[in-house]
């Protein structure tokens, strides 16, 4: 099969594509011949090694002290069954599904094999290859934050930094979905996107101040990292809360205490990757209430332009990668009239 390795950290160039076996699933594992994927900021992170100031070390140790441990990136995709090992109940061949690898990664490839059980989930038929692909990585991490850790309710205001991104643009939807008051900041060309997407007031972040006096939120959500606390506390009310979920180093460390010590409350940390997790938002997308923004799509020979798009660090959403296999004998339309018709409650 084909696929895309990196063996040093770097630009776009580490990026080589190879040809490598394809795998064979284990009894309780699933092969997927891979559809769509995404280049995500988790690819980013782990291609370039870049962290927040102070944490590079801690970059390696995640990533690969010498070089990558995982050589294969992509962190969600959408696809087919091809095979299932022989334990393997629930999925069949030809099922269509939405995967989510996360920090396993290994979805830059025509194949790629998860345990059955794992962060695997059938694909809505009305949802396309594309979408679905795009849906994991922003909408886990959103729902993650705002619902299981931040605990938003309907009617709280929320101010939500990096609305244009892939994680914000999950955030302003799922915020509005749970029916908070959503003030979104993104630049001016994103504005009406992001107001599209639900966003009740939206802040040019380069025309206007972020944090304005006299305004005050329940939450502040900062999905890009240039909101620190010493900023971001004046805009929270009493018993509010500040989410990072990109931030600066210090804020991870000593966010908790200084927030405390306002009578606010910082949440922080990792996003769970965990399949009632993409269960839900998935869902979510079914039902309609969530739509993955697609920036652009690429060919899977152009894997590197991809990575290029994410370098700028300006994508709107989610950059979306068709893998077409050189082998592969239906067409995407084929295959999407062959998804299964998946009944949500
Ligand atoms: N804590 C966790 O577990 C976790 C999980 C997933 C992701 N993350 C982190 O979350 C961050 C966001 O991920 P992502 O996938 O959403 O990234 P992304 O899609 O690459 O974000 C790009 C967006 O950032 C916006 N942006 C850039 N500078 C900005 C600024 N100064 N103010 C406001 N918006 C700005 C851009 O909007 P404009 O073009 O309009 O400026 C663009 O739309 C990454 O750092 C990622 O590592 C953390």
């Amino acid at each position: 099969m084909l696929a895309y390795s990196y063996k040093q950290y770097g630009s776009p160039d580490v990026i080589k594509q190879v040809t490598l076996p394809q795998p064979t699933p284990k009894p309780n594992e699933v092969l997927i011949r891979i559809f769509a994927t995404t280049v995500s900021a988790g690819d980013w992170r782990a291609r370039s090694l870049t962290m927040p100031k102070g944490l590079g070390i801690m970059g390696r140790v995640v990533f690969g002290l010498r070089g990558p441990r995982k050589p294969i990136l992509g962190t969600e995709f959408s696809g087919v069954i091809e095979a299932v090992g022989a334990n393997v109940t629930h999925y069949q061949t030809s099922d269509a599904v939405i995967g989510f690898p996360g920090a396993a990664f290994g979805a830059h490839a025509e194949f790629i094999t998860m345990p059955a059980n794992g962060k695997l989930t059938l694909k809505p038929d009305n949802i396309s290859f594309e979408h679905a692909a795009a849906i994991p990585f922003g909408a886990t991490t959103a729902y993650d934050f705002l619902v299981n850790k931040a605990k938003l309710q309907r009617g709280e205001t929320v101010l939500i930094n990096g609305a244009s991104g892939s994680v914000g643009s999950a955030c302003v939807q799922i915020a509005k979905h749970l029916g908070a008051h959503v003030t979104a900041v993104c630049s001016g060309g994103n504005a009406e996107m992001v107001r599209t997407l639900g966003a009740d007031h939206v802040i040019n972040y380069r025309a206007q101040n972020v944090v304005e006096k006299g305004t005050q939120y329940d939450m502040v959500v900062d999905t890009v990292g240039t909101l620190p606390w010493a900023k971001a506390k004046h805009a929270i009310k009493r018993g509010g809360k500040m989410v990072l979920i990109a931030g600066i180093t210090s804020d991870m460390f000593f966010g908790s205490l200084k927030a405390r010590l306002a009578g606010k409350k910082m949440v922080g940390g990792v996003a769970s990757e965990d399949r009632d997790i993409l269960e839900a938002v998935v869902i979510l997308a079914h039902q309609g209430v969530f739509q993955p923004v697609i920036d652009r799509s690429y060919a899977f020979e152009d894997m590197k332009a991809a990575h290029a798009h994410v370098d700028t660090g300006r994508k709107k959403g989610n950059v979306v990668v068709t893998v077409t296999s050189q082998d592969r004998t239906r067409s995407p339309i084929e295959m999407e009239l062959q998804s299964k018709d998946v009944v949500y409650a």
